[in-house]
């Protein structure tokens, strides 16, 4: 086995490593980045759309794994996504250089700050609202659609039949910044461009427009010059060493996810950014495995942000229902936030399936009062999730009143189509929590019992943020990693 000492290494390109590097390299330090998943861009294979799914629509699996409707068989391959499958609950996960950026839906919403305060009660909530959240959507290159394109666009016929259903339903509705670039998709729609969002790509990728973390921090970082991101190396286990290094071993995998190398990396400081499950099944596996120590609240209060879809079908049917064409990027929302009795959030969901189901789909966001909590099992050496439905019980409640209440208003059933009841409480895109910040770790995301490792990923955040979570978890990482540089951490 190859053997590698290198100072700093980052496990994971998500979010949190993506912030990390770019601060620790800016700082002058040199950074080793291991990533699981392929580094698309060098790799120079497109994106496959939804309505084709090809080589990265799925992790190593031989059927695709959209939430529905999946038809197509496939070979395996290094895809960019993965589902993790739970007795209660399927969580999707992003693999790449890029990690969730790559297959997600770019919207880049802040959230309330009444909210935040709520879960982080020890953050100067000011700082974060003059500084780091600004920060970052400068950095993400968050931006917001032109009303009058809304208006005018047959791909946004969903949006605009969704925000006027919800008025007539005594509804507030909401714009969603994202990061996917809105001057390049005005110029898709002119045909001047290549077409990615007009052309039915999310989730298995964006070939264009989208403002992944591979375009902003990841290539900063890599302008530094230091940096090195090795993608296909996969960290099976880490072991704390007597002078308080680690050791990690770590497997290279070619893009049929055959071993292609057994490797070692020494380091001497570890930043943990694999994101929520990732970052949990490798600090519990190497507790079980190498005696590697955890804090007693390691796993606890994890949750899935309040996730919750349901949908409507027969949706304005006679009007041409939410239409053929449809956009990829959400850019309407339902805030039904300040209702004391059922608040939540809504996204206002794209269906792209090239032809008109008159079916209107949602991604509720809501409170998440009863957390979860994540072990290891040893013997199949994998992790369980203690969740079930009632964890999920209020969430339905909420979306049963919102569907009675938008049917009641503008006709409609509920989505028999989509979910085998209307409701799928099992869908997951949002897992957070179980290293929570200042109690499985410091005030930093320095984790309890080690002197060399830090934790700066979605794990931070206490199973709810109340929105989508990238904006929070970058801010949190921004404002972590710049603290910790200046405690002479890297030093
Ligand atoms: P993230 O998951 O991004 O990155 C972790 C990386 O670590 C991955 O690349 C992974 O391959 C790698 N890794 C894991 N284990 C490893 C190991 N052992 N060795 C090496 N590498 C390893 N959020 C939002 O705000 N707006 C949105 O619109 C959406 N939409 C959305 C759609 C879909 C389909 C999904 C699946 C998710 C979203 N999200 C979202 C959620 C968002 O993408 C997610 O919260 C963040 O990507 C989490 O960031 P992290 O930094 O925590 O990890």
């Amino acid at each position: 086995t190859e053997n590698n000492d290198v100072p700093i290494v980052i496990i994971g390109s998500g979010y949190g490593g993506a912030v990390s590097a770019l601060r620790l390299c800016e700082a002058g330090k040199k950074v080793v980045m291991l990533e699981m998943g392929l580094n698309w861009e060098k790799a120079g294979i497109p994106f496959s759309n939804l309505l084709k799914p090809g080589k990265s629509s799925a992790w190593l699996k031989k059927k695709s794994i959209a939430p529905f409707m999946n038809i197509f068989s496939l070979t395996p391959f290094t895809g960019i996504l993965d589902r993790l499958n739970f007795e209660h609950i399927n969580i999707w996960v992003g693999r790449g250089v890029g990690g969730g950026s790559l297959v997600n839906g770019g919207m880049a919403v802040t959230p309330k700050e009444s909210y935040f305060k709520e879960v982080f009660p020890d953050l100067d909530a000011e700082k974060f609202y003059n500084h780091y959240f600004p920060l970052v959507r400068e950095e993400l290159k968050v931006n917001v659609i032109d009303e009058q394109f809304l208006k005018d666009c047959p791909y946004y016929k969903f949006t605009r039949v969704g925000e006027e259903e919800a008025h007539k339903a005594g509804f507030k509705t909401m714009r969603v910044p994202n990061v996917y670039d809105f001057k390049y998709m005005e110029k898709e729609f002119r045909n001047e461009v290549p077409r990615s969002a007009l052309n039915t790509e999310v989730i298995y990728g964006n070939n264009y427009g989208k403002n992944s973390l591979d375009k902003t921090y990841l290539r900063k970082a890599l302008e530094t010059g230091n940096l090195e991101i090795l993608d296909l190396h996969h960290v099976q286990t880490i072991q704390l060493n007597d002078d308080k290094s680690y050791t990690l071993k770590v497997r290279q995998i070619d893009t049929s996810g055959i071993m292609v190398a057994d490797k070692v990396f020494n380091c001497k400081k570890l930043i943990l950014s694999a994101g929520t499950m990732g970052t949990l099944q490798l600090l519990l596996q190497s507790h079980a495995e190498n005696n590697f120590p955890v804090h007693e609240k390691i796993g606890k209060k994890w949750g899935n942000n309040g996730n919750f879809m349901t949908g409507r079908n027969w949706v304005k049917p006679l009007s041409g229902g939410t239409g053929a064409k449809q956009s990829t990027i959400p850019v309407g929302g339902i805030d039904n936030w300040e209702d004391p009795e059922n608040p939540f959030f809504t996204e206002i969901a794209p269906l792209p399936m090239g032809m008109d189901v008159a079916t209107a789909l949602y991604l509720l966001i809501n409170r998440v009062d009863k957390k979860g909590e994540v072990a290891y099992n040893k013997a199949s050496q994998s992790l369980t999730l203690n969740w079930d439905e009632s964890n999920t019980l209020k969430m339905k409640e909420n979306a049963q009143y919102f569907i009675r209440k938008m049917n009641k208003a503008n006709g409609g059933t509920r989505s028999h189509l989509l979910f085998d009841n209307g409701f799928g409480a099992d869908i997951c895109y949002h897992p957070l929590g179980g290293c929570v910040l200042g109690e499985a770790t410091n005030e930093y995301g320095k984790l309890k019992n080690h002197e060399n490792l830090y934790v700066l990923d979605g794990s931070l955040i206490p199973g709810t943020i109340g929105v989508n979570p990238f904006v929070t978890i970058t801010a949190i990482a921004e404002y972590c990693i710049e603290n910790l540089i200046k405690e002479n951490e890297f030093a």
